[in-house]
């Protein structure tokens, strides 16, 4: 059908329903963001803050963007000899030696954690020269390869229950351990191994060919060797385990990528070598979301994790499903229409208020926030049907949006760092702190994503501002989106995006005892939803598909890990008993405190886990009965003196998806909103649930 371009914009102007509000793909010559040339790069810089990579990734890899948020990240930093998981094992590397972690947990009211205890040290025997660091030979979604002088290669394939190690040169083999060992018993063919060690634990070790081990006090060594080795550990007794274990020795994965074969879908796939079929282990979000077909799980072949029930699956390709969310402008039921008055009223006081001259931050966050705050009144306006307010927004947004995608703003800028890869901002490029840490890629897709959304609306109320501004918008995007890989990529494959988890970290290059973490869950789906907007405004598929993929991605996650419901029995019993979010979640670590708040600021704890309120909140909170036992138990923490108003309309905001009628009440009552909320925001709320 065609429609004359000037007249589907007015439509969309004044369009009030969601599903009809189809919104007209832009007449540019570029409709998919794959494989054509970015024509816009933000100005280069070189920081003076940021490590060198090349201090562990192999040259073959340097010339192509690096991974700043990714599991292994602990590997690539500082000395590189901070510890990891990867499933069920944590694994650190120093002195040319890998140690290997069955890790126990420790649990009480204020946090959860996995401890790092070195059960099992692998290196070269009478290693010359034991001082070296390790180097990253190759890395993918799944998995990142170790290579250890004089001669070890670790496939560290995320989800394995065994350790595999391929020995390249001929040497001999250490294995030593901070316990005492009990036993050591071959098998005939001396392929096999069983150790036993007076903690308690039974490890099996498996050889490609036969291997010779001796043991002294706590250590085990070999002749010289050169094949495969894999450890695996035996988590009880049961002879059924250690046959599964037998059956599937054989067979080892090198590394594991992700592919994006339909919309909602997720396919992993192993590169394997050795005989036989391919045993690795699921996480409880991999089991809700496995496409049954594609799949067979083990009966009773588990290990433990703080993430749950890790279980044995076989097979080298996964295909995971999640449930379709529909990425919307407008609220997905409807404003009452009674109500528009009252939304209106603070429609117009809220556009009022807008003023582009006196923005009181240069900080990419919260200059982000007062963006997407603005951009949201244009999208309400457009709901309650009171347009006359949209060019006054339109006008904010052009004013505060501009100046960083044209690089004219004097307080800070978005600038290009080629070292890794990515972009970081001027303040952040000599100051670790600034920008919450952007310049050394903390936080990217939290930040980004207050301007997508900004970018989102505006493209979409002005299409012609929008493909003037294309290039800009999708650089951004592109940051903490980019599918592509190699050289010719200008940015590490999804920044963000943890494709074994299946949700983000925000933590970049620091190094953490506990691995990457991410605190605002809702951050990120504003993130990847906003990303869909934009896709949306441009009529690009590809990023609707995208971007909707990893918001419901995000959001099973969040539901999966951070809320804690009152008769989950994922964490401790007391951690359980205390918490109805997770405050931080570290890669081995579950924190009931804020990077800014004590874990007595329940109502913080609350709102850092909502906002922004937007449509998508709905989905997000879409277990009311959860909701409600949120804010039951974040009220009393309101009792407080001192707590500010922003974060009460939160707990407003969910206590309206129960109780609307008092949850009004209550937001009538406060006397001011979040810097990146507003009245007529949170009136749009109720009046839409
Ligand atoms: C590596 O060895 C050095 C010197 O022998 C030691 O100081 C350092 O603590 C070791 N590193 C680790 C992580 O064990
Ligand atoms: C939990 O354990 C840590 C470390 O021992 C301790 O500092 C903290 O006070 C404990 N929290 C509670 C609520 O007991
Ligand atoms: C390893 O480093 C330590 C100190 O960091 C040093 O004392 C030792 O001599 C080094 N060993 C070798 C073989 O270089
Ligand atoms: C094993 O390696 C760890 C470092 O991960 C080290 O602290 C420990 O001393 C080593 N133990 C043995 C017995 O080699
Ligand atoms: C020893 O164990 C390995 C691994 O399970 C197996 O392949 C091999 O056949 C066993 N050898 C004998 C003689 O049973
Ligand atoms: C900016 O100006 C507007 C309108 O004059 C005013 O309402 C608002 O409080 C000012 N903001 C700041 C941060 O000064
Ligand atoms: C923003 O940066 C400009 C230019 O560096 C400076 O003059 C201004 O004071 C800064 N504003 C704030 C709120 O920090
Ligand atoms: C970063 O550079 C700016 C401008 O040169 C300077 O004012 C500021 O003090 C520097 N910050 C740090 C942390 O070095």
């Amino acid at each position: 059908m065609l429609i004359f371009w000037s007249s589907l914009l007015l439509f969309t102007l004044r369009c009030n329903s969601p599903v009809l509000c189809l919104d007209p793909p832009l007449p540019t010559t570029t409709t998919t963001n794959r494989g054509e040339p970015d024509p816009f790069t933000f100005p280069e810089k070189q920081s003076t803050v940021l490590p060198d990579p090349s201090a562990f990734f192999s040259p073959t890899l340097t010339s192509s963007p690096l991974p700043t948020n990714s599991f292994f990240q602990n590997f690539v930093i500082e000395n590189g000899d901070q510890h990891e998981y990867i499933h069920p094992y944590i694994i650190k590397s120093a002195n040319s030696t890998l140690s290997l972690s069955y890790p126990s947990i420790f649990s009480n009211a204020s946090f959860t954690q996995q401890i790092f205890t070195p059960d099992i040290n692998i290196s070269v025997s009478n290693n010359p020269n034991p001082n070296q660091t390790h180097a990253v030979s190759s890395f993918n979604d799944l998995s990142v390869t170790l290579d250890l002088q004089p001669g070890l290669r670790f496939f560290l394939v995320r989800g394995s229950p065994y350790l595999t190690c391929q020995v390249l040169q001929t040497v001999p083999i250490s294995i030593s351990t901070i316990h005492k060992i009990r036993t050591v018993v071959p098998n005939t063919s001396k392929t096999k191994y069983k150790i036993n060690l007076d903690n308690g634990q039974t490890w099996l070790l498996y050889s490609s060919s036969p291997i010779s081990l001796t043991r002294e006090k706590s250590t085990i060594s070999s002749e010289n060797f050169r094949g495969v080795i894999r450890i695996a550990l035996l988590t009880n007794a049961d002879s059924k385990l250690e046959s599964v274990l037998d059956r599937f020795s054989s067979c080892y994965p090198v590394s594991g990528h992700a592919e994006f074969p339909e919309p909602f879908t997720v396919q992993y796939k192993w590169k394997t070598r050795g005989l036989g079929d391919l045993l690795m282990l699921a996480n409880p979000l991999h089991l809700r979301l496995l496409d049954d077909s594609s799949i067979k799980v083990v009966d009773g072949f588990k290990y433990k994790s703080i993430d749950g029930e890790l279980v044995g699956v076989v097979g080298s390709s996964w295909v995971l499903k999640s449930d379709p969310v529909s990425v919307t402008w407008y609220s997905i039921k409807g404003v009452e229409k009674e109500s528009y008055p009252q939304i209106v009223d603070a429609l117009v006081e809220d556009v009022k208020g807008l003023d582009s001259s006196n923005l009181s931050t240069n900080s990419s966050y919260f200059y982000g926030k007062l963006v997407a705050r603005a951009a949201r009144l244009a999208l309400i306006a457009e709901e309650v049907d009171h347009v006359d307010v949209i060019p006054k927004v339109k006008r904010y947004l052009k004013d505060t949006i501009e100046p960083w995608l044209d690089g004219t703003f004097d307080g800070n800028s978005f600038l290009y760092d080629k070292s890794w890869g990515g972009l970081i901002t001027k303040q952040g490029s000599n100051d670790t702190t600034a920008d919450f840490g952007f310049g050394i890629y903390n936080d990217h897709h939290f930040h980004i994503g207050f301007y997508l959304y900004g970018i989102a609306v505006l493209a979409k109320i002005d299409p012609v501002w929008g493909r003037k501004y294309r290039p800009q918008a999708y650089a951004l995007m592109e940051d903490i989106m980019t599918l592509d890989k190699g050289q010719d990529s200008m940015y590490t494959r999804l920044r963000c995006f943890d494709l074994w988890k299946l949700h983000s970290w925000a933590a970049g290059l620091t190094e953490f005892e506990n691995g990457r973490n991410q605190e605002s869950t809702s951050e990120a789906v504003n993130a990847y939803y906003s990303a869909a907007l934009m896709g949306l405004a441009y009529g690009d598929t590809h990023l609707v598909a995208l971007g909707s993929l990893l918001t419901s991605m995000e959001i099973h996650a969040a539901q999966a890990w951070w809320h804690v419901k009152e008769d989950d029995t994922l964490y401790g019993a007391d951690f359980t008993r205390e918490n109805r979010v997770v405050g931080i979640l570290w890669a081995i670590k579950r924190d009931s405190v804020l990077w800014f708040a004590p874990a007595e600021f329940k109502e913080i704890r609350l709102g850092i886990q909502v906002l922004p309120l937007l449509p998508i909140t709905e989905i997000l909170f879409s277990d009311l009965e959860y909701a409600k036992q949120l804010v039951d138990w974040a009220l009393p923490s309101m009792k407080r003196e001192g707590v500010a108003e922003g974060w009460k309309g939160f707990v407003y905001a969910l206590e309206g998806l129960y109780e609307k009628e008092k949850a009004l009440k209550n937001i009538r009552s406060l006397t001011g909103h979040d810097d990146g909320n507003s009245l007529s925001n949170m009136l749009w709320w109720i009046f839409s649930r």
